[in-house]
C-alpha cells in the first residue's frame, strides 16, 4: 500500500504571513499544498483568488492541489494551469457536463479530480471512473474551514474504493474536511490516499510536528 499524503489547506494559514507559513509546508513532511477557491456563489464564502494563488505558487515546492468550489470552473481552466495547478478539482455538483470539464482540464496538462458533497452518492461517478485522476469526498459541508467531520465519510470511502478496484482504475481518493489525528488512521484503512488538513495543523502551536504525527497516524 503506498503512503497515505497529508494536504495542508491554505485557507486556514495567515494571510499577512503567507510566504512564511508556505515555506513551513515546503520545509514540513507534507505532501501537497491544499488551495481552495470560493465564489460565494457556489458556496456562501468568498476564499481568494487568483492573486492570492500566485503569491502561493511563488514559494511552494510541493504539488499545487486547487479545488474549485466555484460555479462554471471552465471558464478559469487555462488560468489555473497557467498559474502552476497540478491538480484542478472541480465539484460534481458545478458541473452540467462534467466528462467535457474533466477532458478541458486534462488537456491542460493537469491532473483532473471531481470532489462530491456530503449528500452526493460515490455511485454517480462510475461512468466516468477511469477519466479523472482524484475524487475529493467532502467529509464536511464546503465553504468553511474549522467544521466537524461527518461520519458517515468512511462509508463513501469504502465503496468509491470499491468502484475504483471493480474498474481497474488509479483515481486517488482525497478526504477534506475536520481531518484531525483522531480519524486519520481509519480513513486511510477505509481506502483515502490524500488527506486535507486545515485548522488542525494551523491553528496548532508546532505545525511542522502536527504535520508529521497525522502523517504518521495515517500510515499507522
Ligand atoms: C472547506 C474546504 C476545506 C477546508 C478544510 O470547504 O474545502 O479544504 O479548508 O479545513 P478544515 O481542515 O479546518 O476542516
Ligand atoms: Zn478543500
Amino acid at each position: 500500500m503506498s503512503k497515505t499524503l497529508i494536504a495542508p489547506s491554505m485557507l486556514a494559514s495567515d494571510f499577512g504571513n503567507l510566504q512564511r507559513d508556505t515555506e513551513m509546508v515546503n520545509k514540513s513532511e507534507a505532501d501537497w499544498f491544499h488551495i481552495d477557491i470560493m465564489d460565494g456563489v457556489f458556496v456562501p464564502n468568498i476564499s481568494y483568488g487568483m492573486p492570492v494563488l500566485q503569491a502561493i505558487t511563488k514559494h511552494a515546492t510541493k504539488t499545487i492541489d486547487v479545488h474549485l468550489m466555484i460555479i462554471d470552473p471552465d471558464r478559469y481552466i487555462k488560468d489555473f494551469a497557467n498559474l502552476g495547478a497540478d491538480i484542478l478539482t472541480v465539484h460534481y455538483e458545478a458541473c452540467t457536463h462534467l466528462h467535457r470539464t474533466i477532458q478541458a482540464i486534462k488537456a491542460e496538462g493537469m491532473k483532473a479530480g471531481v470532489a462530491l458533497n456530503p449528500h452526493t452518492s460515490v455511485e454517480l461517478l462510475k461512468d466516468v471512473i477511469n477519466d479523472i485522476d482524484l475524487v475529493l469526498i467532502m467529509s464536511v459541508n464546503p465553504g468553511f474551514g474549522g467544521q466537524s467531520f461527518i461520519e458517515n465519510t468512511y462509508n463513501k470511502v469504502k465503496r468509491l474504493k470499491e468502484i475504483i478496484t471493480e474498474n481497474n482504475a488509479e483515481t486517488l481518493i482525497e478526504v477534506d474536511g475536520g481531518v484531525t489525528d483522531k480519524n486519520a488512521a481509519e480513513l486511510a484503512h477505509a481506502g483515502a490516499d490524500a488527506l486535507v488538513a486545515g485548522s488542525f495543523v494551523f491553528k496548532s502551536d508546532d505545525q511542522l510536528k502536527t504535520i508529521k504525527n497525522l502523517k504518521q497516524v495515517a500510515n499507522s
